[in-house]
């Protein structure tokens, strides 16, 4: 293995234990979970890995493909699609079957961000989404909502991330809204922002995700969409990768939507994901 890459991967061991704590979702090694050389610490199950995006137009529809995953998936994704037809009830029935990730991409004036998300640390969400371009004081007052939230409810708080750059988004895109730099420059840039701000990581596509783990450190949460198995469409999304190059290239939790949702076997899809993540 090239020097280059062992480092990485030995990085990759010591922060994995660091951030399944960040997450709470360590559970005990057993013999079949762990990675090789990671047998000191604690390794995280494939399946605290993934998140599936529930982008469907009805509570009836989501509760349909969670209920054909099974216990195959530990987290669920509610957008604005969901969340304006069904809001909190989504989050009360999705939490009845796994981990709730409430992905709204908040970006408006502090106040109104952190009403949006005190709101939801009650309702108990584990995940929930600011842009990093909404500046330091929105992520600042997102973080101190989501611990206030969660401590009036009794709920431990959520994991606040902060979105870097929209997958959907390429260089003519980036140019048009008037970034400077490669997509790559600025989800970094975004990224560094976000991680000064207190929040506890960033959405990236895992094209970033390497660069972006370098920027900034073992412990800082990387959540990846535009996750795309080979052979499946990429559909709206630009800066792709298979689930296997996304967790290797530092990645800690998936985000997959129409590959498993509009799979004629969603449970099938989920499987062969987990079983190609599984010894990354
Ligand atoms: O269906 P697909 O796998 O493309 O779904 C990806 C999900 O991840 C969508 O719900 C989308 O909103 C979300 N997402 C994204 N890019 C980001 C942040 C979130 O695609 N930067």
């Amino acid at each position: 293995m090239p020097h280059g890459n062992r480092a990485r991967a030995s990085a990759r061991r010591v922060s994995d234990a660091v951030r399944a704590q960040v997450l709470t979702l360590a559970r005990p090694a057993d013999g079949r979970s762990r990675r090789a050389g990671a047998e000191a610490l604690p390794n995280m199950d494939p399946r605290d890995r993934l998140i599936v995006a529930l982008d469907t137009p009805s509570l009836a529809d989501a509760e349909a493909i969670a209920d054909r995953l099974g216990d195959v998936v530990r987290w669920f994704k509610i957008g604005p699609h969901l969340f304006a037809t069904s809001g909190p009830d989504a989050i009360a029935s999705l939490r009845r079957r796994g981990r709730v990730f409430l992905d709204m991409k908040y970006h408006d004036i502090p106040s109104t961000v952190a009403a949006g998300i005190e709101a939801a640390a009650r309702q108990g969400v584990a995940l929930c989404t600011v842009h990093a371009a909404g500046g330091t004081a929105m992520m600042r007052a997102a973080v101190e909502a989501a611990r206030r939230g969660a401590a009036a409810a009794g709920h431990a708080p959520p994991r606040v991330v902060g979105v870097t750059l929209l997958t959907s988004a390429d260089a003519p895109m980036l140019a048009e809204i008037g970034l400077t730099g490669s997509p790559q420059e600025a989800a970094v840039r975004m990224a560094r922002l976000a991680r000064a701000a207190g929040v506890d990581g960033a959405v990236a596509s895992p094209l970033e995700a390497a660069a972006i783990r370098d920027a900034c450190g073992p412990a800082f949460l990387l959540v990846c969409p535009g996750i795309r198995p080979a052979g499946a469409p990429e559909g709206d999304q630009r800066r792709v990768e298979t689930p296997r190059g996304a967790v290797a290239a530092g990645a800690d939790l998936l985000v997959v939507g129409r590959p498993i949702t509009g799979a004629a076997d969603p449970q099938a899809a989920a499987r062969a994901i987990l079983d190609e993540i599984a010894n990354v």
